[in-house]
């Protein structure tokens, strides 16, 4: 019996110091404040690098923008990709959707996916849409609508 309590404590002291030694070796200190706000401004600086792109006539070759026909992002939908966007013909992302646009009414060399500026245009839209419910698939325009029900879990 004893040495049964003995066993058992061993194995929670164990538990929990190892517990520790995962959380030390983890451990980076907390983020202060200034950390905080530098990566908050991080962001910003992507999401105004974004906004210029998005108003700028250098992505296409016609002198059209994004603003021409999504002024301060509307329709741009981030929040329902990946979708199956019936342009793109398949599920498409919002990158790939965003290169569709530069390619089809800008008239434009697409983007590389990963570069910077692809990243700010994405950042833009999203940013624009903060506080949306995401409902991949959601599209409006099919009809009947495809209409995304709320909560976890699929279809
Ligand atoms: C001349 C008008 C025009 C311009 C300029 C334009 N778009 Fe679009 N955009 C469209 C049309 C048309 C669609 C397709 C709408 C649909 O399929 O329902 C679209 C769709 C989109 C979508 C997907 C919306 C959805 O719900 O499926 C995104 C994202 C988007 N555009 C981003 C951009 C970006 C970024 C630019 C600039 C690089 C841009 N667009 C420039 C007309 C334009």
């Amino acid at each position: 019996m004893k040495n049964k309590r003995y066993i058992l404590t061993g194995v929670f002291a164990l538990a929990i110091s190892s517990l520790i030694f995962v959380n030390s070796s983890l451990g980076k200190p907390p983020l202060s404040e200034e950390d905080l706000k530098l990566m908050n401004e991080e962001l910003i600086n992507l999401v105004k690098k974004g906004d210029e792109l998005w108003h700028s006539e250098k992505l296409g070759t016609n002198g059209l923008s994004c603003a021409n026909c999504h002024p301060d992002a509307a329709n741009s939908n981030p929040h329902t990709f990946p979708k199956f966007q019936e342009n793109v013909g398949k599920v498409a992302t919002l990158r790939e959707m965003i290169n569709w646009c530069i390619q089809i009414p800008l008239e434009g060399k697409t983007l590389p996916e990963d570069s910077e500026e692809m990243k700010a245009l994405e950042a833009y839209s999203i940013y624009m849409y903060r506080g949306f419910k995401l409902k991949p698939g959601d599209n409006q325009k099919a009809y009947p609508p495809v209409e995304v029900k709320e909560g976890a879990g699929y279809p």
